[in-house]
Formats: structure tokens, sequence, C-alpha cells
């Protein structure tokens, strides 16, 4: 369920940031504030000596936790541009950092994005070994993602028929659709070493992901 707060935090009095709706919130003024300190220590990277790089450093945190503060990160690096290939590729390192922190055996963290006018996706920034530049829109899990506008989930990427093997070591895979005004723009695609690799969560993150970059980017 979603609900919109009008909330004000009770230390800095801002609340511009914090009409937000999130299922998060729904547990009230303490988790807001939480939530608001956690984004206010991350938009104040770079002003105190932080650096960018360490968005990407996570540990300890469960996997909720970790993929919100991939969410969070992401929205924070975007405020200081929309240009596609800066923002998806810092995405890509913020996923493949946080997999590895929660020792999920990640090999591919990336994007593909529609190509032009023609009924394909192409190679976009990622993080992971060098994989296939061009699929058919409505082929394999990518391409599927693309023409169905929905998450595929592939528990075990040799049951997915037409499944495109850019790495003969992936076993399970999840690719998320990137739609904007009933468009394809792309797909967010994460590739596992372990068979069951990705789960609901994930995809609930991941789906959560798609939307900002969708709200923060210009193609
Ligand atoms: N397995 C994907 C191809 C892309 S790579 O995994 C990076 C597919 O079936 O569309």
């Amino acid at each position: 369920m979603k609900m919109r707060h009008n909330w004000r935090c009770d230390k800095c009095h801002s609340s511009e940031r914090f009409k937000v709706e999130t299922s998060l919130f729904v547990n009230g003024a303490k988790d807001t504030q939480l939530l608001h300190n956690r984004r206010y220590s991350l938009n104040k990277m770079g002003e105190d000596g932080k650096h960018h790089a360490d968005y990407a450093n996570v540990t300890g945190l469960t996997k909720e936790e970790t993929l919100q503060h991939v969410v969070d990160s992401y929205e924070a690096l975007a405020a200081d541009t929309t240009n596609w290939v800066a923002n998806l590729s810092n995405c890509s390192s913020l996923l493949w950092h946080a997999y590895h922190s929660l020792n999920v055996p990640v090999n591919w963290t990336g994007f593909y994005v529609k190509n032009g006018d023609k009924n394909e996706l192409i190679l976009a920034p990622f993080q992971g070994k060098v994989a296939c530049q061009i699929i058919q829109i409505g082929k394999g899990v990518c391409g599927t993602a693309a023409s169905s506008h929905k998450t595929q989930v592939v528990p075990d990427v040799e049951k997915f028929p037409g499944h495109i093997a850019c790495d003969g070591e992936t076993k399970s895979e999840i690719v998320v659709p990137i739609v904007k005004d009933g468009k394809i723009l792309g797909v967010l695609d994460l590739d596992c070493l372990s068979l069951e690799g990705f789960d609901e969560i994930d995809q609930k993150y991941l789906e959560e992901l798609a939307d900002l970059i969708v709200k923060t980017c210009e193609w």
C-alpha cells in the first residue's frame, strides 16, 4: 500500500524531498526520519571529503537494506546529471558491488538500450565480462522483457527457451524492462553464477530502480 506523507525533518526542517510516495513510510514519522537521515548523508557526499566511490562501499546490511542503499545512492548520484551513459554506468557499478557485498556470485550487471528505430537492443554500460552487442527484441531473456514490458526472473537459464548465452557460466538471470510512456527504452540485466540467484525481493528493488532511471535520465 502506498501513502503520501507531508513530513518535515525535526533537525533541518526540510520537507520538500520527503513528500514521497513509498510503502516504507506507512510506518510513520520515525521511519521517515531514518530514511531522511540516510538520504541526507548520501546527498552530503562530496561536500565533506567523501568520494564518489564510497557509494559502492556496502557491508553488514541485509539484502533489503543493501538494495535500498543502491536505490538511494543511484538517486543521489543522478541528481548531478541526466546523461544516461553516466547514470547507467554508475548504476551498473552500484549493483555489482552491492550483490558482491551480499556474497551473491553475480557475474554481470548492466544494460541494453533500444537501438534507435531498429527492433533491437544494443549493449550499454555494464560491469563484468564482454557480452553480446545486439539482441533482437523478442529474443532471449532481454528481448522477451523488452517485448512484453514484464520483468523476467529466470531461476535456471537452461530452462528458458531461446536464452542467449553470452557467458556459458551463467546459471540464472533477471531482466527488468525500462519503459517510458508505454515505449521500451532498454533493459536492466543481471546474471548469476548460481541457480536461483534472484527472487521477488530483487525484482521489487530493481523495478524501483528502473522507474527511477526513467525519471532521471534523458535519452
Ligand atoms: N542472457 C541474455 C543475454 C545478455 S547477457 O546475459 C549479458 C538473454 O538471454 O537475453
